[in-house]
């Protein structure tokens, strides 16, 4: 391939790069490159790629070692890859509604690597949202507010879990998985690597503030849900086989379009391990 270039998708997040091949090992350079603007645009896209499993779960090992996803068995020979499918005769898609991955396990993972490897002739789009830009654009007093709290997460909120539902009927549910995972994280997380405050609750998994009923938190969380994904601060995602793409969940929330019935669309997901959220 040629020479890497960045284009950025939206002034608030993403950025597609081209010129790589991912199925090759990658330069020191390529890498330092890939790095920064994974830091900086936190969702990035490399388009037309031919990946094996070995090829992506080699790629997804650059970023840190590699997670497991609490409740689906994973891809036969393939332990680091969750298979994410929906059929044409599906109607419920995995991970269709605002979230960042797992925030119910103590250490969430720092990112995803998401693969296309069957999509649909359109739909099936994915949406991620800019969670510094959330935080920022509060007002300074909300903010200060904000900081003092932590957000209980659940596995079992209703609409999250259904979106589970047909994949574990389908795939099999991993051994060991617990009925459910809650762990309790600050409301405000800063980044590890670049210090940043962002907004660490989503509509998937965060039930209450800690310390507070649901009744008593649900005014303000409905106002962070509908606050955190506002247009301005999203890129979408259009799919083709062979798009890869990286998010780091710990800035992040994204969201499957479940727009394309009739139609089957089949991904490699690997989850990379990250840090208790400060
Ligand atoms: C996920 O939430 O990990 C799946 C996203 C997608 O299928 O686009």
């Amino acid at each position: 391939m040629g020479k890497m270039e960045i284009k950025r998708l939206t002034p608030a997040i993403g950025a597609e790069i081209n010129g790589l091949d991912l199925s090759e090992p990658l330069t020191n350079n390529a890498w330092d490159s890939i790095q920064d603007a994974f830091l900086k645009h936190q969702v990035l896209v490399f388009r037309d790629q031919n990946l094996s499993a070995e090829a992506m779960v080699s790629l997804a090992r650059r970023f840190g070692p590699i997670g497991s996803y609490p409740f689906l068995k994973s891809l036969d020979g393939h332990p680091e890859i969750t298979e994410v499918i929906k059929e044409a005769d599906e109607k419920i898609n995995f991970g269709g509604l605002w979230h960042t991955d797992t925030s119910y396990l103590e250490q969430p993972p720092l990112g995803s690597l998401l693969y296309a490897r069957e999509v649909p002739p359109m739909g099936g789009d994915t949406l991620f949202a800019n969670m510094y830009l959330a935080y920022g654009t509060l007002s300074p007093a909300l903010q200060d507010w904000l900081r003092g709290l932590k957000v209980v997460n659940r596995s079992d909120k209703a609409a999250a879990a259904a979106t589970r539902v047909e994949q574990i009927g389908r795939i099999g549910a991993k051994q060991g998985a617990r009925p459910v995972y809650e762990a309790i994280h600050p409301l405000i997380r800063t980044h590890p690597v670049t210090g940043r405050p962002s907004l660490y609750a989503h509509i998937g998994h965060s039930v209450r503030f800690d310390g507070m009923t649901e009744e008593e938190s649900a005014p303000m969380l409905d106002y962070l849900f509908q606050h955190q994904i506002k247009s301005e601060f999203q890129c979408r995602i259009a799919w083709r086989p062979g798009t890869l793409t990286v998010w780091d969940n710990r800035c992040t929330l994204h969201n499957a379009m479940n727009d394309y019935h009739g139609h089957r669309r089949h991904m490699w997901r690997i989850t990379i391990d990250g840090d208790r959220p400060k």
